[in-house]
């Protein structure tokens, strides 16, 4: 369904004025975060917001703080005026599009560092990363009062980050994920993966493959330790430059398993292909 009333809200002032007229009317508010170069993965977050609650705000801000690496903020792909037609198309209600010094003004101090999950895997390859991630979806959700916000499960420590801070916090906001959206191929849908010359990208299906053999063989009973290094090994050879983690997780809580799983379990990889940092996962059956 289309409308042609989104609007769009580049300072806090007036993303709350048009939110607050919203809650003055009785209306529950979504928010989905995003860093633009919008895909069918942020849609179908956008699907679920608009079917849960009555007013649906996306937001775009790359938000410099979540990255490690200059050089990745600087490629980091900016689409704005495709990505508001897109969300035109989806119904969103508002876009809410900050600008690096509406979000971090001068003096700007505060940190939010969740312990625990943030660490190892995307937090022991990216220092800090979660930090940003944390700080700037903490304020995020409090710009927007939202009821509800939607996450991709494709960032599946990304999602027990914000639990936990939204839990310990005590953030009047509940927290829903979607499931990973995936290319014909398998590929999880990705911003990062247009980034890839077309050679990288018909090789990129390779990395959900290995996941879900590696997965297969875990649930099977084969010994842990060889089907991971084996998964490692597979990557390599199909040209990925290198592989930050490959490692098995418990899906409640992230805690590192070390045998054959008996709780739900999650098989979670980032590996570098042409320069490109991809990251998937895939459940374990237990
Ligand atoms: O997943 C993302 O795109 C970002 O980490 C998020 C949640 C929008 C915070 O900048």
């Amino acid at each position: 369904m289309t409308t042609a009333h989104m609007t769009t809200a580049h300072t806090v002032h007036d993303l709350r004025a048009q939110v607050m007229q919203w809650k003055r009317d009785g209306l529950r508010v979504a928010m989905v975060p995003t860093m633009g170069a919008l895909h069918d993965g942020h849609l179908s977050l956008v699907r679920a917001a608009r079917a849960a609650c009555d007013r649906v705000v996306v937001s775009i801000f790359v938000n410099p703080i979540q990255f490690d690496d200059a050089a990745d903020l600087a490629a980091y792909p900016r689409t704005l005026d495709a990505d508001a037609a897109l969300l035109r198309g989806a119904g969103v209600d508002v876009l809410y599009a900050p600008s690096a010094a509406e979000m971090y003004p001068p003096g700007f101090a505060t940190t939010i560092r969740v312990r625990g999950v943030s660490e190892g895997l995307c937090g022991g390859a990216r220092p800090g990363h979660f930090d940003g991630v944390a700080t700037v979806v903490c304020k995020l959700l409090m710009q927007a009062l939202a009821d509800c916000a939607f996450f991709g499960e494709k960032d599946f420590q990304q999602v027990h980050v914000v639990r936990r801070m939204v839990t310990d916090l005590n953030l009047p906001v509940e927290i829903v994920t979607c499931p990973t959206r995936r290319e014909d191929d398998g590929l999880a849908m990705s911003s990062r993966n247009r980034r890839l010359s077309a050679e990288g990208r018909a090789r990129a299906r390779i990395l959900p493959q290995v996941l879900t053999q590696c997965a297969e063989r875990i649930a099977a009973g084969d010994d842990l330790d060889t089907a991971l290094q084996q998964a490692r090994d597979a990557l390599i050879a199909a040209g990925f430059t290198s592989v930050d983690y490959l490692e098995l997780r418990d899906a409640r809580d992230l805690a590192p398993v070390t045998t054959t799983p008996t709780a739900p379990a999650r098989l979670l990889a980032a590996a570098w292909l042409e320069s490109v940092r991809l990251i998937d996962g895939v459940d374990v059956g237990v």
